[in-house]
């Protein structure tokens, strides 16, 4: 058929011409003559009401589908020249593609808040080494040779090293510090510290504290209320504060600190075990054996705490294991980025 040889013939010289085509002139000029109003489809389409009415459908058809495959082809060709003058096909002006990038480990994330605040209150950071002696981790600290915590089965002592153990404290730094600065200090040390613990749900033989240490020539117990409280206010919000007494060997009166329940919000639960408070740290006056193991005057006073870094993410995060800190669970983890 006449008007079949047609379509065939201009398809093929579409083809042809586009493969040349280097310029968004070109491109107008080849869109004109073929499927401009007086392009050569459009010739052929006014001629289709003329045909014999048994071939006039398909050769309808066929025409449309030609102008719709050249006007696609132009349409594609037209993209390498929009935009810009240049040859590339580059929009400089799309946002990039997304690369995954990782977060800070929760851990990080609550030691960084609790340093932040202490150094908004005129504290320094100094660290201890992990590896420490017996004399630094217990008898500076006037923890007698009897306390349990010296116990094999507390400590973890280095095999063959005279004395040398895990610090199973930040404590010890207390004394470290003293020996190399005079007051007044303000000094907080976070870092690992080491147990012999059994691992369940709120036990691991590795985890982190931060220590903290004021020292002046009037520091008193009020000093370690006012500090101490704001520093839970500052993290946690409008919570209630307890003050318990309690025992430590470095310390004298000493104390523990609770705050209330964030979950019942004192009214008693099941994760407070139903007393509306939560212990959150350990605490008092320096003791004067730590200060004379120091090297420091009687003149001298100064408060001191201690607290896990874990418990305090496990509050802050509503968490109900420990283990989730070191499996290393993407899952776990993601969510804190
Ligand atoms: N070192 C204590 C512990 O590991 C915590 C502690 C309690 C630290 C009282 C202190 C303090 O500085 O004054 O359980």
């Amino acid at each position: 058929m006449h008007i079949d040889a047609e379509i065939s013939r201009i398809r093929k010289n579409f083809f042809e011409t586009i493969k040349d085509i280097k310029t968004a002139e070109q491109l107008t000029n080849v869109r004109v003559v073929y499927i401009g109003r007086k392009g050569k489809v459009s010739r052929l389409l006014r001629e289709v009401s003329g045909l014999p009415a048994d071939i006039r459908p398909r050769v309808g058809k066929d025409l449309n589908l030609l102008k719709n495959e050249i006007e696609k082809n132009i349409n594609d060709i037209s993209l390498r020249f929009s935009g810009h003058a240049a040859e590339e096909d580059i929009d400089e002006t799309l946002p990039g593609k997304p690369f995954s990038v990782g977060g800070r480990h929760p851990l990080s994330i609550i030691r960084n808040k609790i340093t932040e605040i202490f150094f908004s209150m005129g504290f320094s950071l100094v660290e201890g080494p992990l590896m420490e002696d017996d004399w630094h981790n217990f008898t500076a600290l006037n923890v007698p040779e009897f306390h349990p915590s010296r116990d094999m089965h507390d400590t973890l002592y280095l095999e063959g090293k005279d004395n040398l153990l895990l610090r199973t404290h930040t404590s010890p730094v207390q004394v470290r510090v003293m020996k190399h600065n005079k007051p007044p200090l303000a000094v907080i040390v976070p870092g690992k510290c080491f147990r012999n613990d059994a691992i369940d749900a709120s036990h691991f033989p590795v985890f982190h504290q931060i220590e903290g240490l004021w020292v002046d020539k009037d520091i008193s117990l009020s000093d370690l209320k006012g500090v101490l409280s704001a520093f839970v206010h500052r993290l946690f919000g409008n919570v209630r504060v307890r003050f318990r007494p309690s025992y430590f060997p470095f310390t004298e009166p000493s104390i523990e600190l609770d705050m209330g329940c964030p979950v019942c919000g004192g009214s008693g639960c099941s994760t407070c075990g139903h007393g509306g408070f939560m212990e959150i740290m350990g605490a008092g006056m320096v003791h004067p054996e730590v200060f004379r193991n120091s090297g420091y005057e009687e003149k001298y006073q100064g408060f001191a705490f201690g607290m896990g870094i874990e418990r305090i993410a496990m509050i802050y995060y509503g968490l109900a294991d420990i283990r989730d800190f070191y499996n290393n669970d993407l899952r776990f983890l993601e969510q804190f980025k």
